[in-house]
Protein backbone atom coordinates (compact mmCIF):
# COMPACT_ATOMS: atom_id res chain seq x y z
CA UNK A 1 0.00 0.00 0.00
CA UNK A 2 1.42 3.45 -1.19
CA UNK A 3 1.00 6.20 1.25
CA UNK A 4 0.07 9.53 -0.15
CA UNK A 5 0.45 12.34 1.66
CA UNK A 6 -1.45 16.06 1.29
CA UNK A 7 -0.34 19.69 1.59
CA UNK A 8 -2.39 22.81 0.97
CA UNK A 9 -1.32 26.35 -0.28
CA UNK A 10 -4.15 28.23 1.78
CA UNK A 11 -4.66 28.89 5.54
CA UNK A 12 -8.21 30.44 5.07
CA UNK A 13 -11.17 28.36 6.80
CA UNK A 14 -13.25 26.88 4.27
CA UNK A 15 -10.51 26.84 1.46
CA UNK A 16 -11.63 25.39 -2.16
CA UNK A 17 -7.90 24.49 -1.98
CA UNK A 18 -8.71 22.32 0.92
CA UNK A 19 -12.04 21.26 -0.19
CA UNK A 20 -10.55 20.09 -3.67
CA UNK A 21 -7.07 18.28 -2.12
CA UNK A 22 -9.55 16.22 0.40
CA UNK A 23 -11.52 15.32 -2.57
CA UNK A 24 -8.13 14.16 -4.06
CA UNK A 25 -7.33 12.27 -0.86
CA UNK A 26 -10.32 10.48 -0.53
CA UNK A 27 -10.06 9.33 -4.51
CA UNK A 28 -7.08 8.00 -3.75
CA UNK A 29 -7.71 6.38 -0.62
CA UNK A 30 -10.46 4.51 -2.55
CA UNK A 31 -7.80 3.43 -5.34
CA UNK A 32 -6.25 1.86 -1.96
CA UNK A 33 -3.83 4.12 -0.84
CA UNK A 34 -2.95 5.16 2.64
CA UNK A 35 -3.83 9.31 3.23
CA UNK A 36 -2.40 12.04 5.60
CA UNK A 37 -3.60 15.61 5.19
CA UNK A 38 -0.59 17.82 6.87
CA UNK A 39 -3.09 20.85 7.91
CA UNK A 40 -0.83 23.67 7.98
CA UNK A 41 -3.37 25.62 10.37
CA UNK A 42 -2.77 23.01 12.72
CA UNK A 43 0.79 23.64 12.80
CA UNK A 44 3.63 26.05 13.27
CA UNK A 45 5.86 26.23 10.75
CA UNK A 46 8.30 29.51 10.77
CA UNK A 47 9.23 31.15 7.58
CA UNK A 48 12.11 29.08 6.01
CA UNK A 49 15.70 31.20 6.63
CA UNK A 50 17.86 28.66 5.04
CA UNK A 51 18.66 26.53 8.48
CA UNK A 52 19.04 23.20 8.79
CA UNK A 53 17.25 23.22 12.05
CA UNK A 54 14.38 24.63 13.99
CA UNK A 55 14.81 23.54 17.65
CA UNK A 56 11.81 26.12 18.50
CA UNK A 57 9.15 24.74 15.73
CA UNK A 58 8.97 20.77 16.72
CA UNK A 59 5.98 21.18 13.74
CA UNK A 60 9.35 21.29 11.11
CA UNK A 61 10.14 18.00 11.65
CA UNK A 62 7.00 16.38 11.94
CA UNK A 63 6.32 17.78 8.26
CA UNK A 64 9.81 16.72 7.02
CA UNK A 65 9.31 12.91 8.65
CA UNK A 66 6.27 12.50 7.29
CA UNK A 67 6.79 13.86 3.70
CA UNK A 68 10.05 11.80 3.87
CA UNK A 69 8.21 8.74 4.53
CA UNK A 70 4.99 9.18 1.97
CA UNK A 71 5.23 7.81 -1.83
CA UNK A 72 3.48 10.70 -3.21
CA UNK A 73 2.51 13.61 -2.33
CA UNK A 74 -1.00 15.97 -3.50
CA UNK A 75 -0.19 19.80 -3.74
CA UNK A 76 -3.20 21.74 -3.52
CA UNK A 77 -3.01 25.58 -4.13
CA UNK A 78 -4.97 28.76 -4.41
CA UNK A 79 -3.67 30.68 -7.08
CA UNK A 80 -1.88 34.10 -5.83
CA UNK A 81 -0.73 36.80 -7.66
CA UNK A 82 -0.80 34.44 -11.08
CA UNK A 83 1.19 31.71 -9.39
CA UNK A 84 1.02 29.25 -6.44
CA UNK A 85 0.75 29.90 -2.69
CA UNK A 86 3.80 31.34 -0.29
CA UNK A 87 2.28 29.08 2.49
CA UNK A 88 2.84 26.50 -0.05
CA UNK A 89 6.90 27.43 -1.00
CA UNK A 90 7.15 28.15 2.48
CA UNK A 91 6.58 25.02 3.37
CA UNK A 92 8.47 23.23 0.66
CA UNK A 93 11.53 25.39 1.44
CA UNK A 94 11.27 23.68 5.02
CA UNK A 95 12.41 20.79 3.39
CA UNK A 96 15.06 19.39 0.88
CA UNK A 97 16.46 16.58 -1.77
CA UNK A 98 16.08 14.33 2.12
CA UNK A 99 12.21 14.03 2.04
CA UNK A 100 10.86 15.30 -1.82
CA UNK A 101 13.46 13.49 -4.16
CA UNK A 102 12.31 10.89 -5.91
CA UNK A 103 8.26 11.90 -4.96
CA UNK A 104 5.72 11.02 -7.09
CA UNK A 105 3.22 14.58 -7.49
CA UNK A 106 -0.09 15.20 -8.06
CA UNK A 107 -1.28 19.32 -8.68
CA UNK A 108 -4.61 21.12 -8.27
CA UNK A 109 -4.92 24.89 -8.04
CA UNK A 110 -7.61 27.03 -7.71
CA UNK A 111 -8.48 30.18 -8.58
CA UNK A 112 -11.20 33.39 -8.69
CA UNK A 113 -10.68 34.03 -11.94
CA UNK A 114 -11.28 31.54 -15.07
CA UNK A 115 -8.85 28.44 -15.22
CA UNK A 116 -5.58 28.47 -16.28
CA UNK A 117 -2.49 26.29 -15.26
CA UNK A 118 -0.34 29.18 -14.29
CA UNK A 119 -0.01 27.49 -10.41
CA UNK A 120 0.23 24.41 -11.76
CA UNK A 121 3.23 24.99 -14.52
CA UNK A 122 5.14 26.93 -11.44
CA UNK A 123 4.66 24.01 -9.37
CA UNK A 124 6.31 21.61 -12.09
CA UNK A 125 9.61 23.43 -12.19
CA UNK A 126 9.91 23.81 -8.26
CA UNK A 127 9.56 19.74 -8.24
CA UNK A 128 11.70 19.30 -11.32
CA UNK A 129 13.93 21.24 -9.01
CA UNK A 130 14.08 18.57 -5.70
CA UNK A 131 13.66 15.45 -8.41
CA UNK A 132 10.50 14.72 -7.78
CA UNK A 133 8.15 13.63 -10.35
CA UNK A 134 5.25 15.26 -11.11
CA UNK A 135 2.32 13.00 -12.57
CA UNK A 136 0.92 14.74 -16.60
CA UNK A 137 -2.89 14.52 -14.84
CA UNK A 138 -3.73 18.10 -12.84
CA UNK A 139 -6.30 20.11 -12.33
CA UNK A 140 -7.36 23.86 -12.23
CA UNK A 141 -10.37 24.70 -10.66
CA UNK A 142 -11.44 28.09 -12.13
CA UNK A 143 -14.16 30.22 -10.11
CA UNK A 144 -13.64 28.38 -7.36
CA UNK A 145 -16.21 29.94 -4.67
CA UNK A 146 -18.82 28.50 -6.82
CA UNK A 147 -17.69 25.40 -7.75
CA UNK A 148 -18.43 23.42 -4.50
CA UNK A 149 -21.51 22.97 -2.14
CA UNK A 150 -21.76 23.60 1.21
CA UNK A 151 -20.07 19.73 2.60
CA UNK A 152 -17.48 20.24 0.00
CA UNK A 153 -18.60 18.35 -2.89
CA UNK A 154 -18.04 19.46 -6.28
CA UNK A 155 -21.21 20.16 -8.20
CA UNK A 156 -19.31 20.24 -11.42
CA UNK A 157 -18.96 15.98 -12.00
CA UNK A 158 -16.40 16.58 -14.72
CA UNK A 159 -13.93 18.42 -12.32
CA UNK A 160 -14.54 15.65 -9.43
CA UNK A 161 -14.28 13.01 -12.38
CA UNK A 162 -10.78 14.77 -13.02
CA UNK A 163 -9.66 15.22 -9.56
CA UNK A 164 -10.45 11.13 -9.89
CA UNK A 165 -8.18 10.81 -12.53
CA UNK A 166 -5.21 12.11 -10.80
CA UNK A 167 -5.39 10.40 -7.75
CA UNK A 168 -5.33 7.12 -9.22
CA UNK A 169 -2.81 8.63 -11.53
CA UNK A 170 -0.47 9.62 -8.49
CA UNK A 171 -1.59 5.66 -6.69
CA UNK A 172 -0.51 3.55 -9.63
CA UNK A 173 2.95 6.00 -10.59
CA UNK A 174 3.65 5.57 -6.71
CA UNK A 175 3.21 1.71 -7.15
CA UNK A 176 5.67 1.56 -10.03
CA UNK A 177 8.43 3.65 -8.86
CA UNK A 178 8.33 2.11 -5.00
CA UNK A 179 10.58 -0.48 -6.01
CA UNK A 180 13.05 1.77 -8.03
CA UNK A 181 12.93 4.31 -5.06
CA UNK A 182 13.68 1.19 -2.88
CA UNK A 183 16.93 0.72 -4.82
CA UNK A 184 18.25 4.30 -5.09
CA UNK A 185 17.37 5.57 -1.56
C1 LIG B 1 -3.32 37.45 -2.51
C2 LIG B 1 -4.31 36.88 -3.48
C3 LIG B 1 -3.99 36.82 -4.80
C4 LIG B 1 -4.88 36.26 -5.72
N1 LIG B 1 -4.51 36.18 -7.02
C5 LIG B 1 -5.32 35.58 -7.91
C6 LIG B 1 -4.92 35.42 -9.26
O1 LIG B 1 -3.82 35.76 -9.66
N2 LIG B 1 -5.78 34.82 -10.12
C7 LIG B 1 -7.04 34.40 -9.72
O2 LIG B 1 -7.77 33.89 -10.54
N3 LIG B 1 -7.45 34.53 -8.44
C8 LIG B 1 -6.61 35.09 -7.53
N4 LIG B 1 -6.99 35.19 -6.22
C9 LIG B 1 -8.26 34.59 -5.79
C10 LIG B 1 -8.02 33.19 -5.20
O3 LIG B 1 -7.29 32.35 -6.09
C11 LIG B 1 -9.34 32.50 -4.89
O4 LIG B 1 -10.08 33.31 -3.98
C12 LIG B 1 -9.15 31.13 -4.28
O5 LIG B 1 -10.39 30.51 -4.10
C13 LIG B 1 -8.43 31.20 -2.93
O6 LIG B 1 -8.10 29.90 -2.56
P1 LIG B 1 -8.73 29.21 -1.25
O7 LIG B 1 -10.23 29.22 -1.46
O8 LIG B 1 -8.16 27.83 -1.31
O9 LIG B 1 -8.29 29.99 -0.06
C14 LIG B 1 -6.14 35.77 -5.29
C15 LIG B 1 -6.47 35.85 -3.93
C16 LIG B 1 -5.56 36.38 -3.02
C17 LIG B 1 -5.93 36.43 -1.55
Amino acid sequence: MVNVVGLCGSLRQGAASEKALLLALAAAERRGARVEYLDFKRMQLPFCDGSDEYPEYPDVNILRQKVAAADALILATPEYHGSYSGVLKNALDLMGFDELSGKVVGLVSVLGGGQNANALNDLRIVARWVHAWVVPEQVAIGQAWKQFDSVGRLSDPKLQERLDRLAVAVVEAAERLRPVAAITS
